[in-house]
């Protein structure tokens, strides 16, 4: 079979690269390799995000820029998915003319058999269907070859919070999660190609198995626990309301999952949560992040926050700084409201004006850089047992200031604590074997200096010592 090339474009979220890995496998049977160049595909794919206006004008914009390789090559197939392509459907052709096929969030098992019949017909197919419960083989496919030491694994799909900023719920359909046994399939799966490090999806994944009565959350993170050869779990998102004091137990009692949890909490105000529907008030969230502290004393906590919220006043915003004062998170993600067109927000009252927005976003993250460098700092003399990535991409400035005076002549690694923290080493130890890559090893890092977005430590052992388990 002659090789072809596919090009995919992933924007947006976790699950979005999840979906894109299962687009690649799925396609490689029609002899399709991975390509990074455009100018070589024969598909290009572009797995798109709406939950933002700037997120589909990017995914527009660059499905503007492909219209010149179509006109110089006609045969090839220029495909839209996601969550744009889910929400806009048919639209897009007629906004983009040379686009061949629109597929939604939940077509991508039946990509192939699309992929195929544009090839031979030359027509344009558009399948932005949605089933009420997505059946378990839509998915993943469990056997395909992993190459890397952390993987994403989807644990269920859609969200029936109908938080009234966000097009999740109308985009992704209904909350549906994925059977207990396949999950652990493709776990085990994973691990036996090299992974050593899971991060479960969902958009509120302390909801998995309610609506299906099922196992709880937490009883699938002790199956998984359990999976032989796997060293970290994580998981992402949270949604506070549903947070158990049975999850919140599983951080003491579970040794292979990080102390870290990401739990969006989107406004310190409680006019603003009601009108936003997230169900639960700031002091119910901050009750929540103290159980974990008690629980679990070294828990990194990081969150959301949307400025700019319609009816947002002055007072609701310093709650929201307020509440960031009280919990000193980790790490913070701020984000301008923006209006999503199926979104009840967008018709809400008292839209708060551009520049102000800005100003909050701007407030808000110039007053969260203090938390995260003291919380960087407080790390600095232990010790952190640091899963290793690869080789660092920002190598050291060579006067040593950012490395704390190190020595620089040898390459640089990064990787994460179990707390999600990035840490850069010098790995100044001699190796008997050059070439040797840490890439997979946990070592233990002594953290010597911390930075405003990620610390620099020296390696304890030799890297070619057997190293320990757990995270
Ligand atoms: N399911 C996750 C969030 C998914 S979206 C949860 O419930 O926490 C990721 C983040 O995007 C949200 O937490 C929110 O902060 C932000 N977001 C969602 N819709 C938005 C909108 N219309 N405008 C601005 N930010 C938005
Ligand atoms: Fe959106 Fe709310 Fe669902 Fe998160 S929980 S995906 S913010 S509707
Ligand atoms: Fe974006 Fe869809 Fe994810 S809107 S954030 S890609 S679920």
């Amino acid at each position: 079979m002659n090789s072809k090339y596919l090009y995919i474009n992933t924007m947006g979220c976790q699950m979005n690269v999840y979906d894109s890995l299962q687009i690649q496998h799925r396609l490689a049977p029609l002899g399709y390799n991975p390509t990074e160049e455009l100018s070589r595909a024969d598909v290009i794919l572009v797995n798109t995000c709406s939950i933002r206006a700037k997120a589909e004008q990017k995914a527009f914009s660059f499905l503007g820029r492909l219209a010149p390789l179509k006109e110089f090559n006609p045969q090839l197939i220029i495909g839209v998915g996601g969550c744009v392509a889910q929400q806009q459907g048919r639209a897009i052709f007629k906004r983009m003319p040379h686009v061949d096929l629109v597929f939604g969030t939940q077509a991508v098992a039946r990509l192939p058999k699309m992929i195929e019949r544009i090839t031979a017909t030359r027509r344009r197919i558009l399948d932005v269907a949605m089933d009420e419960a997505p059946r378990a083989q839509d998915f993943a496919l469990n056997t395909y070859q992993f190459d890397g030491i952390s993987a994403f694994v989807t644990i269920m799909r859609g969200c029936d919070n109908y938080c009234t900023y966000c097009v999740v719920p109308y985009v992704r359909g209904r909350e549906t999660s994925r059977p207990e046994e396949d999950i652990l399939n493709e776990i085990r799966h994973l691990v036996s190609n090299g992974v050593r490090e899971v991060t479960l999806l969902g958009q509120n994944v302390n909801s998995y198995g309610l609506k299906e009565s099922r196992s709880s959350f937490a009883q699938l993170l002790t199956g998984i626990n359990a999976v032989e050869g796997l060293d970290r779990i994580r998981f992402t998102t949270s949604h506070p309301k549903d947070l158990s004091e049975e999850l919140i137990g599983s951080f003491a009692r579970l040794d292979k999952l990080c102390p870290h949890i990401h739990l969006p909490v989107q406004s310190g105000s409680n006019a603003v949560l009601d009108r936003m529907n997230r169900r639960y008030t700031r002091v119910d969230y901050l009750h929540k992040a103290a159980l974990l502290r008690s629980i679990c004393p070294d828990i990194a906590i990081t969150s959301d926050i949307i400025v700019g919220f319609p009816g947002e006043t002055d007072t609701d915003f310093q709650q929201t700084l307020d509440l960031i004062a009280e919990v000193e998170f980790d790490n913070l993600f701020a984000f301008i409201y923006s209006d999503r067109p199926d979104a009840p927000a967008s018709h809400f009252r008292g839209k708060v004006p551009d520049a102000m927005k800005k100003e909050r976003l701007q407030a808000v993250l110039e007053f969260q850089k203090g938390h995260t460098l003291k919380k960087n700092q407080a790390l600095v003399g232990s010790i952190q047992k640091v899963l290793v990535d690869g080789l660092s991409k920002n190598q050291p400035e060579n006067d040593g200031s950012s490395t704390g005076g190190l020595s620089t002549a040898q390459e640089s690694w990064s990787g994460r604590t179990a707390t999600n923290k990035i840490v850069h080493f010098i790995n100044a130890v001699p190796s008997p074997f050059p070439n040797q890559t840490l890439t997979g090893r946990l070592m233990d890092i002594m953290i010597e200096r911390a930075m405003p977005h990620c610390l620099w430590g020296r390696p304890l052992h030799q890297h070619d010592e057997p190293l320990g388990k757990g995270v």
